[in-house]
């Protein structure tokens, strides 16, 4: 499929649960001005309670934001929990959904994962859905059927239509955070299998359309030959986005 000139790249930093508000502005003011010719769409994902200071931050500039989770239910006896429909309402317009933190630390399973999905979509929301093998399950060789399983059970239900709002991270578990990166090669064999999927459940043009993300341990040093790939359109970005300096490579890597 040589289609990648069909799909815009996405960078999106998860800055997981760092930076207050204060600090969300702040990086976000080193930020803009090195996103601000992105070839690339530009999103921060970031805690909740800086999602206010980071819709004020980024007002006039071309970058988005995002959260990083939300419940399945519009509303109820949910302690603790964000509705999609309160993420729209403020006006942000993505959400990560079935992060591996998410699934490992917090009993995300697919199940609810495809839940998240459904109430995110509904409520008008872009869903980057978080997929990825644990390492044994890479040593067993079933990659594969891990990430297309999780891929499937989380779009069931998902007309074509929605499917446009929905972006697809591999992220391979061992990678995450362990300066550990997917080879070029691994990453886009994976990124290709979810393509296929893709294209078996809804067909060619909305696989080719599809922006699906490498994530894991992407930084300023690796971005461009991850970038190249046929099947990476773009990248989920952890502890680099916290450098304002390397997300900015990274971004550029994102607009050639
Ligand atoms: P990392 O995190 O870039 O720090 O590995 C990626 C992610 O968890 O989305």
């Amino acid at each position: 499929m040589m289609n990648k000139q069909l799909r815009k790249a996405v960078i999106a930093g998860n800055w997981k649960m760092n930076k207050t508000p204060e600090e969300t502005s702040a990086l976000i003011a080193e930020i803009a001005p090195l996103a601000e010719n992105a070839g690339c769409d530009v999103v921060v994902c970031v805690p909740y309670i800086d999602l206010h200071a980071a819709l004020a931050a980024t007002a006039g500039t071309n970058i988005r934001v995002g959260a990083q989770n939300c419940h399945w239910a519009g509303s109820g006896a949910f302690t603790g929990e964000v509705s999609a429909a309160m993420l729209a309402g403020m006006g942000v317009p993505y959400v990560i959904i079935g992060h591996s933190e998410r699934r490992s630390l917090f009993g995300d399973s697919d199940g609810t994962v495809a839940k998240r999905t459904r109430a995110a979509l509904d409520a008008g929301l872009i869903v980057i859905l978080c997929v990825g093998e644990y390492i044994e399950q890479r040593e067993l060789g079933i990659t594969n059927e891990v990430v297309r399983l999780q891929t499937k059970v989380a779009l069931k239900g998902v007309s074509e239509e929605e499917l446009a709002r929905v972006i697809i991270a591999y992220e391979p578990v061992w990678a995450i955070g362990t300066g550990l990166t997917a080879t070029p090669g691994q990453a886009n064999e994976v990124n290709h299998e979810i393509r296929v999927l893709v294209e078996e459940l809804y067909g060619k043009t909305a696989a080719d359309k599809l922006v699906v993300q490498y994530g894991g341990s992407m930084n300023a040093a690796n971005a461009a030959e991850l970038l190249a790939q046929e099947d990476i359109d773009g990248g989920l970005i952890g502890g680099a986005s916290l450098k304002a300096a390397d997300f900015g490579v990274i971004v550029k890597a994102a607009s050639v």
